[in-house]
């Protein structure tokens, strides 16, 4: 990812999309060693708190290589889990882990979804990487129904010192060293400065209600290196 404060945000979230094209073979292998295993447990939490039920229909944005979607199938057989993403090499591999699945090409900045289509919407791990958050965000709410949740699992900075002296040390030295070793330096550099650069809880809460939510909630997990928001239309 080239490093250069002026380039726009299409600019930047095409870099982005190249990237996951990129490192998509990899995805999987690499997302377990360095999350520690514990990403499935993140995504099932985030799907309780989601409220998800069998009939619902729901759309897991940025779905990448599926987890999400087979742990959404997994707690609710019955529900109809559509899968969108901007990377055509990471959707490429979602098709071979879950061929049922209906996936489409999808930006969040600009969803190929007609107003109040979905029940739910998650995002896990996507949504830092949206370069216009305001724009995602009232594309979310755009494509919920009335009454509808948005469900977003991310990765945060700690707010604590000291948590965070620990989790920049992990996150700054020892991550881009193992993604490196592993698949692309460049795409695990990045990693750690998109968590970096993604808001603070007061200014999410406030991106949030910009986009027109209402009853947020945040859940943080692992001290707040996870947070899981949940919003209705
Ligand atoms: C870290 S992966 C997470 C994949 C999956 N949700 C998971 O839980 O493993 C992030 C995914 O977000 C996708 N993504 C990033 N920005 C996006 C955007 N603006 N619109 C759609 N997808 C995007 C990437 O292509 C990638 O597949």
């Amino acid at each position: 990812m080239p490093n250069n404060e002026n380039i726009t945000n299409e600019e930047k979230s095409k870099n982005i999309q190249s990237m996951f094209d990129n490192i998509a073979d990899k995805y999987d292998f690499l997302n377990g060693v360095l999350s520690f295993a514990m990403d499935d447990k993140w995504r099932k939490k985030a799907i309780q708190l989601a409220e998800i039920n069998d009939n619902h229909k729901v759309l897991d944005l940025a779905c990448g290589t599926g987890d999400m979607i087979i742990e959404i199938k997994k707690q609710h057989p019955l529900c109809h889990v559509f899968g969108g993403d901007f990377s055509i090499n990471m959707l490429h591999h979602c098709r071979e882990k879950i061929p049922a699945c209906p996936l489409s090409a999808a930006d969040a900045h600009n969803l190929p979804f007609k107003d109040n289509s979905f029940d739910r919407l998650t995002i896990a791990f996507g949504f830092r990487n949206v370069t216009n958050k305001l724009k995602g965000l009232s594309e979310f709410r755009r494509v919920i129904k009335p009454g509808g949740k948005v469900c977003i699992l991310e990765l945060t900075k700690p707010e604590n010192s000291f948590t965070g002296f620990f989790y920049k040390l992990y996150f700054m030295y020892i991550l881009p060293v193992i993604g490196g070793i592993f698949s692309s330096k460049k795409a695990y550099k990045y990693l750690p400065e998109s968590v970096y650069h993604f808001p603070k809880r007061k200014e999410y809460r406030q991106l949030i209600e910009d986009a027109g939510f209402k009853n947020i909630t945040f859940k943080s997990l692992v001290f707040g290196a996870v947070t899981i928001a949940v919003m209705e239309k």
